[in-house]
């Protein structure tokens, strides 16, 4: 039977107009901060109506943006967040900073075109200038940049391609607890089963290794002996003529991971992969979205290691809160063809200016240090939390990427020490956090890791108020006795 034509005014032929409130957000908090929930409401319940149910930080973080400086956002409600997500590790120099805007406003009043595909520029030579200065000396002097569709993902997936058509294998080796994105190529990287398995996402050439855990021992043995026997595990399925894994194409890994929870890779044991990939002339790529510019108080990731890999992925921070993705990588590899990884968005004109801006002021202002001193800082203050906080299982990251994992500590810890995974305690966190004006998000595995990503230019007054409002939302969430007893096993 037919179905009955949907009534006209249910579906009109035309987009209605912009809700008047759509226009009011701003006139409204610049007049009357503080008295605008009734401007919020009713974004967030259209929003809640229109947009997808695949929709992420907006559930979580109530609020409607209307201005923001530094690490601050007004919402318009009316009330300044301190933002300790950052565009999810992108904005490294907070919202708004003055070098971004003058960047941009510079190409904008130079009446340059805004897009161009990936033709020559002069700002994009200028960008590429850039990013050369702060590479890897090893890799700068002799690499090839590919601009990418403008996502993490786009650039995992080219950096794929790359390594397949240079050395002209299949298979992939990627780690337990990996985030590489949501098209299909990334998510099959990606171990997060939640996400992966509903999008029948998989590559049949690929292999899933261990990534060595400090809390969570993917061998249960933990600590040194846990990394040694995942570099191990490695070696003897390169090795190994009966491992059951031919050589592969590349290695994917994230020198810190953030999305699996903050789990830096050890030095020891990112050097040992290093070692191994080349001795057997397997390219390694380190994806270097979210850890790239400074965000773990090291210009790159894998420079903690002293590791030059021979792929970095590189987004987020690399357009200075626009949207950009590059590949760079070792000149010997780039032998794939013409449009072998194409896409319309590879020329964003702002973007470049922006991350040019971003990449020059990180170096200029010293922001690498700020970042490693200000992180040890913090995960030193939150560590020695732990003496109050029992919930509080382990404090972990590098520089400004920092994870707090959220605990039963009145469970029975398991063979190695762990305590089970607490996420309802680690959803009240963020809550209590947010009630006290703090963003931050949740991650890792059954999203019970509390994850901080503030920009590099936080205040310390910033970090002090911080770590005031955490140790309180911490109070409040040990005394809830339902959400800290919701447990996960991993
Ligand atoms: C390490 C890493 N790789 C890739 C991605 C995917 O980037 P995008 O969301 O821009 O596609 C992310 C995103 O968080 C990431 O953290």
């Amino acid at each position: 039977m037919p179905s009955p034509a949907p009534p006209a005014d249910r579906y009109p032929a035309r987009a209605p107009a912009p809700a008047p409130e759509l226009a009011l957000a701003a006139t409204v908090v610049d007049g009357l901060p503080g008295g605008a929930a009734s401007v919020s409401r009713p974004i967030l319940a259209r929003q809640a109506a229109r947009e997808s149910a695949a929709r992420t930080y907006a559930r979580h973080l109530p609020i409607v943006p209307v201005r923001a400086q530094g690490a601050w956002i007004t919402g318009a409600d009316g009330r300044d967040y301190l933002d300790c997500l950052s565009g999810a590790g992108t904005l490294a120099l907070g919202h708004n900073h003055p070098v971004v805007l003058s960047a941009i406003r510079a190409v904008l009043d130079s009446g340059a075109p805004l897009h161009v595909l990936d033709l020559a520029t002069p700002v994009k030579d200028d960008f590429t200038s850039a990013l050369l200065e702060v590479l890897p000396p090893e890799l700068a002097a002799d690499c090839r940049i590919h601009f990418a569709g403008p996502t993490g993902a786009d650039a995992v997936e080219a950096a794929v391609k790359l390594a397949r058509a240079a050395t002209g294998r299949r298979g992939l080796f990627a780690f337990t607890g990996a985030y590489h994105g949501m098209t299909a190529g990334a998510l099959a990287l990606t171990g997060a089963n939640a996400v992966r398995e509903p999008a029948v996402a998989g590559d049949p050439f690929l292999t899933r290794l261990p990534f060595p855990h400090p809390y969570r021992c993917p061998f249960g043995l933990g600590g040194a002996v846990g990394e040694a026997a995942s570099a191990a595990y490695v070696r003897t399925l390169i090795e190994d003529p009966q491992s059951g894994a031919s050589l592969p194409a590349a290695v994917v890994v994230e020198p810190v991971q953030g999305e699996g929870g903050v789990v830096p890779a050890p030095d020891g044991w990112l050097r040992s992969l290093r070692s191994l990939t080349s001795e057997h002339g397997v390219p390694l790529i380190a994806d270097e979205v979210q850890t790239g510019f400074g965000r773990t108080g090291a210009l790159f990731g894998v420079d903690h290691a002293g590791v030059v890999p021979d792929v970095m992925v590189l987004s987020k921070a690399v357009g200075g809160g626009l949207p950009l993705a590059v590949v760079v990588y070792r000149a010997s590899l780039d032998r794939w063809a013409e449009g072998a990884h194409t896409g319309t968005f590879r020329g964003n004109q702002l973007a470049m200016a922006a991350g040019a801006a971003t990449i020059r002021h990180i170096v200029a202002e010293g922001l690498v240090r700020r970042a490693s001193d200000l992180g040890d800082l913090l995960i030193g203050r939150l560590t020695r939390y732990q003496a109050h906080h029992a919930l509080l299982g382990q404090v972990r990251g590098r520089g400004l990427m920092i994870g707090m994992e959220i605990v039963d500590a009145h469970a029975e810890p398991d063979a190695s020490g762990a305590l089970p995974a607490a996420p309802a305690a680690a959803r009240r966190l963020r809550a209590e956090l947010l009630s006290r004006g703090v963003i931050a998000e949740l991650g890792g595995r059954h999203d019970a890791v509390l994850r901080l990503l503030p920009p590099l230019t936080l205040g310390d007054d910033e970090a002090e108020h911080l770590l005031a409002v955490l140790g309180r939302a911490l109070d409040v969430v040990a005394e809830d006795r339902d959400a800290v007893r919701e447990v996960a096993r991993v």
